[in-house]
């Protein structure tokens, strides 16, 4: 048995996130996990809100509310949305929680021991209008790297370069839109990432195995102009993580706070931590601590490209610098963007599906299904109604749907509900099994591997061949001339209807369970060889005509959606 340690890129907790986000990270990272599981292997599947910096700040003064108050009702509301999505977490953290606070200002301590931080004096901007000093993501402007006129002051949306407020043009202030900025002196600690760029880029070298687009970005801004920049680790903000060297005060640092992306990725190993004290687990160090059993541990990350330099660099940094044992992580998966119909999905504009509308509107295996099938691997996605109607209606309810309900019904008919003895299998139902062996190891392959659409590529035609088989058997036919072969391929039939359920799981955990429960079965067993895997619904097996499993979606449905989310989320 391995174990996985499986981490999703933790979603900032100002507001519910939109598809597009889901699909960037918590989505696949749960797929493999789900898939993991499914493979027997002990998995820790860990996410959190990223709770800190800026866009928590400025949500909560939006909505009125002290940021405390703000980050536990929003962190009660996307565990519930997760929960919805099926998003599988052994435990769904907060950046903010005193592990984090703990582990965050112990890890400042180590980096300042080996002396990898350095207190820069430096001026920064300060707003005569807001009557303070404006952190990065406080101000806006125009990318000096692409030209894109809305990059923030820590990062640029639209070519993912990690930025310095002072290096934008025409910066305004976020807060009231004022220009009138001046800088001002003040004092930062910063990360001498720029020391470790060798033992870096050997470690990045070292992993031949990883996604290029995950390697690109990374090489990217190892070799990037003047190469790795150290990295300012504080901010002037009152909510966040005090500055600290371990649990000593930091002269000079007092009403400081780490950047949000200082602690954010701590928080991977401080929600281990959270999740032995929730009871859930023990000994976290086992995951975490190559000392302490965790050189035996897979870790994979997922994430979407924005988040690739912070995983790549800047997170590694803080661990190696550390010169502890710390586990690091051995593959990172991660994703470009999911477009919506003919634009971006943006959370500031409210622009596109957010997950809470997406589960009012239809149950959350439609859309797992589509965004998984549609996974922005290669490329950049694009969400359509059409398109999301067209692969639900094939493949959801024309194949998957279509399948259980014509064999559980036939049955019911002519047998009854429990599964007939019949004859034996004869040639068809061993050319099937054939089909079926091989595409199950394509399957287990494309999802070790992490090919998203590969995999659900392969689990369609995994279907379509129960489909096929039923077709050309034809056990309505058979059962007017030889009702004992007829009863055969229901046998068959009805196994597959465990299988599938068993094998999609992964990608649609609720319509799975439904299936299992309607065939009264728990038997989840992964697959080995199919003649067994087939045989795991015994003559004589009592049964239930599920109801209907999908519902095709209609184009009054497709139509009225469309227009209800072409506009902006109140
Ligand atoms: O881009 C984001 O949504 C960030 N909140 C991701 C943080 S991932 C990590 F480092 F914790
Ligand atoms: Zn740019």
């Amino acid at each position: 048995m391995a174990r996985h340690l499986i981490t999703s890129a933790i979603p900032y907790i100002n507001g519910i996130k939109h598809l597009g986000n889901l699909v960037g990270s918590q989505l696949p990272a749960d797929l493999f996990a789900r898939y993991q599981r499914g493979r027997g292997h002990e998995v820790l599947f860990l996410c959190a809100t990223d709770e800190h910096g800026t866009p928590a700040e400025l949500a909560a003064a939006k909505a009125g509310q002290p940021v405390a108050d703000y980050c536990a009702e929003m962190h009660a509301v996307q565990a519930d949305i997760a929960q919805g999505f099926g998003l599988s977490f052994d435990h769904f953290g907060r950046s903010s929680s005193p592990a984090n606070h703990a582990l965050t200002q112990h890890f400042a301590g180590k980096l300042a021991e080996r002396d990898l931080i350095r207190e820069v004096s430096e001026t920064q901007m300060y707003s005569h209008a807001d009557g303070r000093f404006l952190p990065d993501r406080y101000i806006e402007g125009t990318c000096p790297n692409c030209g894109f006129d809305s990059a923030r002051g820590d990062q640029c949306d639209n070519c993912t370069k990690q930025l310095d407020p002072v290096e934008l043009i025409n910066p305004r202030s976020v807060i009231s839109g004022s220009t009138d900025l001046e800088m001002r002196a003040t004092k930062h600690l910063y990360l001498r990432q720029s020391t470790m760029k060798d033992q870096l880029e050997a470690w990045i070298d070292s992993k031949t195995d990883w996604p290029v687009l995950t390697t690109s970005i990374a090489k990217k801004w190892l070799n990037d102009g003047d190469g790795l920049q150290d990295r300012g680790i504080t901010r002037d903000l009152d909510w966040g993580i005090p500055v600290k060297r371990g649990q000593e005060d930091w002269p000079g640092m007092e009403g400081k706070v780490f950047y949000v992306w200082f602690d954010a990725p701590i928080e991977y190993i401080a929600c281990a931590q959270e999740w032995v004290e929730a009871g859930k687990g023990q000994d976290w160090q086992r995951w975490w601590r190559t000392d302490m059993g965790a050189q035996d541990v897979t870790y994979t990350q997922f994430m979407g490209k924005d988040n690739v330099p912070f995983h790549t660099l800047s997170f590694p940094a803080t661990i190696l610098g550390s010169g502890e044992p710390w586990k690091l992580v051995d593959y990172i998966k991660s994703f470009n963007y999911l477009n919506y119909d003919g634009g971006q999905f943006s959370t500031s504009r409210g622009r596109g599906v957010f997950m809470d509308q997406a589960l009012e509107i239809l149950p959350a295996d439609y859309w797992r299904w589509w965004l998984l099938s549609h996974a922005p691997e290669s490329s950049d996605a694009e969400f359509t109604w059409d398109n999301f109607q067209a692969s639900v209606n094939k493949d959801l309810a024309d194949v998957l749907g279509n399948f259980v309900s014509r064999i559980t019904k036939f049955c019911r008919s002519k047998f009854g509900e429990t599964v007939p003895e019949g004859g034996s299998w004869g040639a068809q139902e061993a050319a099937l099994m054939a089909e079926l062996g091989q595409r199950l190891r394509a399957y287990e392959g494309h999802m070790e591997a992490m090919e998203v659409r590969k995999s659900a590529q392969e689990l369609r035609a995994i279907w379509v061949a129960g489909n096929e088989y039923l077709q050309s058997a034809a056990p309505w036919s058979t059962f007017k001339e030889n009702p004992e072969q007829a009863a055969a391929q229901v046998r068959m039939g009805l196994n597959l209807v465990r299988l599938y359920a068993v094998l999609s799981a992964p990608f649609i955990p609720f319509a799975a369970d439904r299936l299992l429960e309607a065939m009264k079965c728990d038997d989840r067993s992964w697959p080995g060889d199919m003649q067994t895997a087939l045989s795991a619904l015994p003559v004589g097996h009592g049964f239930e005509v599920p109801e209907v499993l999908f519902a095709k979606i209609t184009d009054e449905q497709r139509e009225e959606w469309q227009a209800r989310f072409a506009g902006q989320r109140s």
